[in-house]
């Protein structure tokens, strides 16, 4: 499907609406539906806090809810000064109790004991599409202030990732952007939000100024995710446009199944490539259209994901269509 022609405006309002509903209604039973009303049960989250939170996790604790400039609270915290943090950051209609959140911070904290921080906006983003837009704003001015904080906490910038998925990789290079302190040593995008985002200045979206690498993984682009590239480096999952073992979109029944799958996958890759790092061996683009062509022959020894062996450019990579995603060499 070529969402440029006649039909364009058509098919992408059906398409956007059908995700709406059926992430909606996913969310809301995950958000309302399954959550005990106690805060450790709750993934730490406080029902009556901020409209953003920041959950630590580390190995062998509970979650801990770090209060925005509440020192006490980060003194009793297990957070370690010398260890690499990862703040993950979620997309419209989701919350940190969703996969994006849970695959990637099991992982790396099956890796290492890393300061692992969910960042939860579900309040700002849990209405209709637009009102998230400005949500994200707003999350991101709780996101720098949360990392100036850390910063005078004798926390490095160079010690500091943030992942953000869809709207919330928006959410991060906004972040990236207003920081005075410096730049974060690493932002990586996944699947960052396309629907209004085309052409919007770099100040409201991910761009390569947010942080030292910033490194995108396009699985959905032209529908849900961003095609350009946004970042130092670009990875195009199967060519970046539809990902195997996902519904086909013309499945009138199975479209909102479809478009989270698609859109799903750029965070299942990057959570499998925290304990395989050689899973996703790249091949190096000139250009996007090449890679969704699969006509990128220049073999490579960049790997896609966590593991940060970069070169500047665009890279192609294929997957099983299935968990393991990793292919056989
Ligand atoms: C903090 O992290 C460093 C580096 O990863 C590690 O060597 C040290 O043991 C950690 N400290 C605690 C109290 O866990």
């Amino acid at each position: 499907m070529d969402l440029a022609g006649p039909f364009a405006g058509f098919i992408t309002t059906v398409t956007i609406v059908a995700t709406l509903l059926y992430m909606n209604g996913h969310f809301r039973q995950q958000k309302y539906g399954l959550v005990p009303n106690n805060t450790e049960d709750n993934g730490g989250l406080d029902p009556n806090g901020p409209d953003v939170q920041f959950i630590l996790y580390k190995r062998n604790s509970s979650p801990f809810n770090l209060v925005l400039h509440d020192q006490t609270k980060f003194d009793e915290s297990r957070f370690n000064k010398s260890s690499p943090t990862k703040i993950i950051i979620h997309g419209f209609l989701s919350g940190i109790r969703e996969e994006v959140f849970t695959l990637n911070k099991d992982a790396f904290l099956k890796k290492a004991d890393y300061n692992v921080i969910g960042m939860d906006w579900s309040a700002l983003c849990e209405f209709e599409y637009l009102s998230a837009m400005r949500g994200a704003q707003i999350a991101s001015q709780y996101l720098a202030e949360m990392i100036e904080w850390l910063v005078m906490q004798d926390v490095s910038l160079t010690d500091i990732h943030l992942i953000g998925h869809s709207l919330g990789a928006h959410v991060a290079g906004m972040a990236g952007s207003k920081l005075t302190s410096g730049k974060v040593s690493r932002i990586t995008g996944l699947d960052p939000a396309l629907p209004g985002y085309y052409e919007r200045g770099p100040q409201v979206k991910l761009d390569p100024g947010d942080a030292e690498l910033v490194d995108v993984v396009h699985t959905y682009m032209k529908i849900l995710g961003y095609a350009q590239p946004l970042g130092h480096i670009d990875f195009y999952a199967n060519g970046g446009r539809y990902q195997p073992g996902c519904p086909d979109i013309y499945d009138i029944w199975k479209i909102g199944e479809s478009l989270h799958c698609n859109h799903a996958r750029s965070y299942q890759y990057f959570a499998e490539s925290i304990l395989n790092p050689k899973a996703f061996r790249c091949r190096r683009c000139s250009s996007v259209e090449e890679a969704l062509g699969e006509n990128c022959f220049e073999d490579t020894d960049i790997y896609m994901g966590e593991p940060s062996t970069y070169r500047n450019g665009l890279y192609f990579f294929r997957t099983r269509n299935s968990p393991p995603f990793s292919p056989p060499p």
